[in-house]
C-alpha cells in the first residue's frame, strides 16, 4: 500500500510541487495533505488545483504560543493520517513535543550543506565565508533546529559571479531534484543518503548520483 505524505509549506511551494510531481506511477508514496501556517501561501492554491486536500492554520492568532499552534496543526494531520511528514519551506520552528510525535517520519530540506549554516541567510553566509561549494541538505527532523541525520545532499561550485540571489536560485533547482530522490528512497524504507554532486557540472551535462 502507498505511504501517505503530508507536506508543510509557508510560501510558493516549489519544493512541494516537485515532491507532488514525483509521486506518480510506481512511486511508493502519494500526497495526502498540503498544509500551511499562512492561509495566503501561494502553494496552497497550487496544491488545491492539483486536487490535493489542503489546510491552513494561521500561526499569528497564537501569538507565539507554539504548543497551542501545534495542537491546531495536529487536527488536520490526524485526519489525513500521513505516514511521512515533509517540511518544504515551512518557516516555523517546531517544539520538541511536536517533533517527538513524528520522530523518524519527518523530513526537512535546508538550503546549505549541513552542518554548515543552520538557520537563515544561508547563501549570503556561504558567500561571505568565501566557500568554494554550497548546496542543500535533506535531513530527518529532530528537536534541534536544522539538525538530525542527513538523508541527502546536493552540492554545486560557487561561481565568482554569484550573489546571494543567483546562488539561491541555483540551489533551489538542486532542491527540486534532491528532495524527490530522498523521499522516494525514504518511503521505501531506505535511509542511505543520496549524494548529488554538481560541482564539476558544465552546462548541466555532467553530474553524478551516488549512494553510500
Ligand atoms: C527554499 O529556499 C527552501 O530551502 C527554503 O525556503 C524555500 C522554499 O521555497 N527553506 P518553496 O516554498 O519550496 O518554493
Amino acid at each position: 500500500m502507498s505511504k501517505r505524505v503530508a507536506i508543510l509549506i509557508s510560501g510558493g511551494g516549489s519544493n512541494m510541487l516537485a515532491l507532488v510531481d514525483s509521486m506518480t506511477g510506481d512511486h511508493p508514496a502519494r500526497p495526502c495533505l498540503v498544509m500551511s501556517n499562512d492561509p495566503g501561501a501561494a502553494g496552497l492554491k497550487r496544491a488545491a488545483d492539483l486536487g490535493i486536500p489542503v489546510a491552513a492554520v494561521d500561526h499569528r492568532p497564537f501569538k507565539g504560543d507554539r504548543p497551542a499552534f501545534e495542537a491546531a496543526l495536529m487536527e488536520p494531520l490526524r485526519a489525513a493520517a500521513p505516514d511521512i511528514l515533509c517540511l518544504a519551506g515551512f518557516m516555523r520552528v517546531l517544539t520538541a513535543g511536536f517533533v517527538s510525535q513524528w520522530q523518524g517520519r519527518m523530513l526537512n530540506i535546508h538550503p546549505s550543506l549541513l552542518p554548515k549554516y543552520k538557520g537563515l541567510q544561508t547563501h549570503a553566509r556561504a558567500l561571505a565565508a568565501g566557500d568554494a561549494e554550497h548546496g542543500c541538505s535533506v535531513h530527518e527532523v529532530t528537536a534541534a533546529l536544522d539538525d538530525g541525520p542527513i538523508l541527502g545532499q546536493a552540492r554545486l561550485a560557487i561561481d565568482p559571479q554569484d550573489n546571494a540571489e543567483s546562488l539561491a536560485a541555483r540551489v533551489l533547482k538542486l532542491e527540486h531534484r534532491l528532495y524527490p530522490m530522498v523521499l522516494r528512497r525514504f518511503a521505501d524504507g531506505d535511509r542511505r543518503p543520496v549524494l548529488l554532486d554538481e560541482t564539476s557540472a558544465s552546462g548541466g551535462l555532467a553530474n553524478s548520483v551516488q549512494s553510500q
